[in-house]
């Protein structure tokens, strides 16, 4: 009888076998609205379907990831933030820690928080404190061509020229309570990722129409996640890269519910920040 929810892969590594929520085919353009839509218009239009995967645990090749080549990484760090569900404490203290951070491991000149979101399925049932709940759905936050667009909407006046140097978008996601019990967080090796499993959709904001990447299944794409993540521990994700070298330049994630949780978990409190990250031009 099976007794384990781990199961142990031929190359040695440990993993869990879940479903994930991909899209079922690449056309027509999915629509994915942010607020109701007029009556008779889906919320969300792309049909999705239930793959098996298994999700290897991350854990066991810290040292050897990195942003560049699989498009994420966990990192130790420390925060003084005390409640993240105060936004205005998140701005002041979490926003700076943040851009510490990034900078440090990525190397980058200047660094624009722009966004967070922090995700806990109770408050969110509740709408309470602005909480949502954690996705469901495979995806990337930006495309190659929304991700350019999100430097001219927060820097209008210097976009030609930051655009005109590397630069790139990541999300740093963390635990805001105890660990992650919970419906921990997939992320897809970037080069595990074929041109044909990406679908941009449409994101339809009152005021704009923004782009994300949904995928269609591919056996080739290998999944990650890091068991019980700690509120002193951060994955940074890349879902945007301007340089085109061969590098990771973006990556797929969702949640998803882990065999392994708990039976009385606790739920899934986590915050994540979206950064624009610019590097100095290189030299000549
Ligand atoms: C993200 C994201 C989903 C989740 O950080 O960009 O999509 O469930 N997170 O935390
Ligand atoms: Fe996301």
């Amino acid at each position: 009888m099976e007794t384990s929810t781990h199961d142990r892969g031929q190359d040695g590594s440990e993993s869990v076998v879940v479903s994930l929520y991909y899209l079922a085919q690449a056309t027509p353009k999915p629509v994915n609205y942010t607020y109701d839509p007029p009556a008779g218009v889906p919320r969300n239009s792309g049909k999705h379907v239930e793959q098996n995967v298994a999700i290897h645990n991350g854990r066991e090749l810290l040292n050897k990831l990195s942003l560049d080549t699989n498009g994420f990484v966990l990192t130790e760090h420390e925060t003084a933030v005390s409640d993240f569900y105060d936004p205005e404490e998140v701005k002041a203290v979490y926003y700076p820690e943040v851009e510490r951070l990034v900078k440090r491991i990525t190397g980058a000149e200047r660094v624009l928080i722009f966004d967070h979101i922090v995700r806990n399925p109770v408050l969110a049932k509740r709408g309470e404190k602005g909480a949502r709940e954690p996705a469901k759905v495979v995806h990337n936050d930006y495309t190659f061509k929304s991700a350019p667009r999100r430097v001219r909407d927060h820097l209008p006046e210097e976009a030609d020229q930051l655009l005109s140097n590397r630069f790139a978008e990541i999300n740093v996601w963390r635990a805001i309570r105890g660990s992650i019990e919970s419906s921990p967080l997939a992320l897809c090796d970037a080069r595990s990722l074929r041109p044909d499993d990406v679908v941009p959709c449409d994101l339809v904001y009152r005021d704009r129409v923004g782009e994300t990447y949904g995928f269609t299944y591919n056996p080739t794409h290998r999944w990650y996640y890091f068991p019980r993540m700690e509120r002193n521990e951060a994955i940074l994700l890349k879902c945007y890269d301007s340089k085109d070298d061969g590098r990771a330049r973006f990556t797929a994630h969702t949640s998803f519910e882990d065999p392994s949780s708990p039976p009385n978990a606790a739920p899934r409190e986590s915050i994540e920040v979206r950064a624009l990250v610019f590097w100095a031009p290189e030299p000549a």
